[in-house]
């Protein structure tokens, strides 16, 4: 086990993950010092026992980044302050007893969503989307469809109008993308649930903001003080729109390029539907869509894998490392077939809540089923190498992913 630290950077994120966490492993153990731009220090655990420990103890690996011992050294135009962050008023910084309730009441506001209605709406989204390529014989999966359905989804359960509803897409990706308007589209996203709120704080209907809104009324009314304000609730929604789309985008992008790539799911392109699930399933175990993750930091000296962690250093979740941690996987199984002890969706008080990887699974799976139901003889326009990972040690999905198939009319000249 060695000491000196591995910068968190480099193509082998993107071109050879799993043997770069099995070098990881072998040669630094389940716990590895990493350095991040600048040479700022961190921990990737990437131990399955590891990050449970981590994940499961809130308390000691706190979630709170005030505690981390290197911001003196950190400076205002550091690049990792989009991933790493200072204190914001959102769930992802809050600790203890009102995290508990503020994640409480987002499952509450996401477990009332209807799995039949939400299928309904993914299904109508995804087949605009197909009818916009269906014609031309080729599309991109990833820019044409996978990145602009889940957040139309999301606004719909909002309780934002169809109108709405690309402006919010261009503003997402914008900022989740960094590209020139980012500012522009958070300030927009922002701007847009604020609005929502205080219509719905009027007219309140049967939707997630109205019903985080009845909740928050509801805790203010018991004057414990443990109410959220407008702002706060403004930053959660816009936490659970980034925080909702994008995993769930790449979820499905991942499970494509697998079914495309790989012959086992060959039958289940030309009318097969059992093996969808399957293909999400190992997705999750092998190309997870957050690989490591931003994080947690120590609230005291402790020992973690064989190493001294010391007070306010940050840990990073290695979610990838950890869900093929031979000591999980000593067959090198895919560990497919309802398998779901990965650590994809996090653990502990902090993992994603259960109805929305409920959500995020109905969403990618509809929208999985209608490219599979409406676009023939689909198959890859390049060579499967050559499909392009985004450039990212924190992210595992595809830039790209071209496909041609028989050209057909839209749905609605169909059923004409
Ligand atoms: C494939 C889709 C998804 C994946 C892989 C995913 C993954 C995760 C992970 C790993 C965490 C834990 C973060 C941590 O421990 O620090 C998390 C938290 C969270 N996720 Fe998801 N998520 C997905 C979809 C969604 C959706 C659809 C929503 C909402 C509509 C959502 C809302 C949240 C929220 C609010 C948290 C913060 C929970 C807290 O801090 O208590 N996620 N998610």
């Amino acid at each position: 086990m060695t000491s000196a630290s591995v910068p968190l950077s480099g193509p082998r994120f993107q071109t050879e993950p799993a043997e770069l966490y099995r070098e990881l492993r072998r040669d630094h153990g389940a716990v590895v010092p990493v350095s991040l731009d600048g040479d700022i220090p961190a921990w990737l655990v990437l131990g399955y026992r590891e990050l449970h420990q981590v994940t499961g103890d809130p308390v000691l690996f706190s979630r709170d980044p005030d505690l981390w011992n290197q911001w003196p050294g950190i400076p205002d135009d550091w690049p990792m302050l989009p991933v790493i962050g200072r204190k914001q008023s959102s769930i992802l910084y809050t600790v203890g007893e009102r995290h508990r309730v503020r994640a409480a009441m987002i499952s509450d506001a996401l477990e009332a969503v209807d799995p039949f209605e939400l299928r309904g709406h993914a299904e109508k989204f995804a087949d605009e989307l197909i009818d916009a390529v269906s014609g031309k014989g080729e599309a991109d999966l990833i820019g044409d469809y996978a990145a602009l359905l889940p957040v139309r989804v999301l606004a719909t359960l909002y309780g934002f109008t169809d109108e709405q509803g690309p402006g919010l897409v261009t503003a997402l990706n914008d900022m989740l993308n960094r590209t020139a308007d980012a500012l522009a589209g958070k300030q927009h996203l922002a701007a847009s649930m604020g609005q929502l709120l205080a219509d719905r704080k009027v007219t309140p209907g049967n939707d997630v903001v109205s019903r985080m809104l009845a909740t928050a009324l509801a805790l203010e009314a018991e004057g414990s003080g443990s109410g959220f304000t407008d702002e706060e609730i403004v930053q959660d929604l816009v936490v659970m729109f980034a925080a909702g789309h994008q995993p769930t985008a790449d979820w499905m992008g991942n499970s494509l390029r697998l079914m495309l790539t790989d012959d086992r799911f060959a039958a289940s392109l030309f009318g097969g539907r059992n093996s969808v699930a399957e293909a999400m399933n190992e997705v999750l175990w092998e190309a997870t869509p957050s690989q490591n993750l931003v994080g947690r930091w120590a609230s005291r000296d402790t020992q973690l894998g064989g190493r001294r962690i010391r007070t306010g250093d940050l840990l990073i979740l290695g979610l990838q490392g950890a869900n093929s941690d031979p000591q999980v996987r000593t067959d090198g199984s895919a560990l497919t077939g309802g398998n779901s002890a990965h650590f994809s969706f996090g653990h502990g008080a902090h993992r994603c809540p259960f109805p929305a990887q409920e959500i995020a699974e109905i969403i990618a799976r509809t929208g999985i089923e209608v490219v599979l139901d409406r676009l023939p003889d689909i198959d890859l326009a390049v060579p499967a190498e050559s499909l392009p990972w985004r450039p990212s040690p924190w992210l595992r999905s595809l830039t790209e992913l071209p496909v041609h198939f028989a050209p057909t009319p839209p749905l609605e000249a169909t059923s004409a």
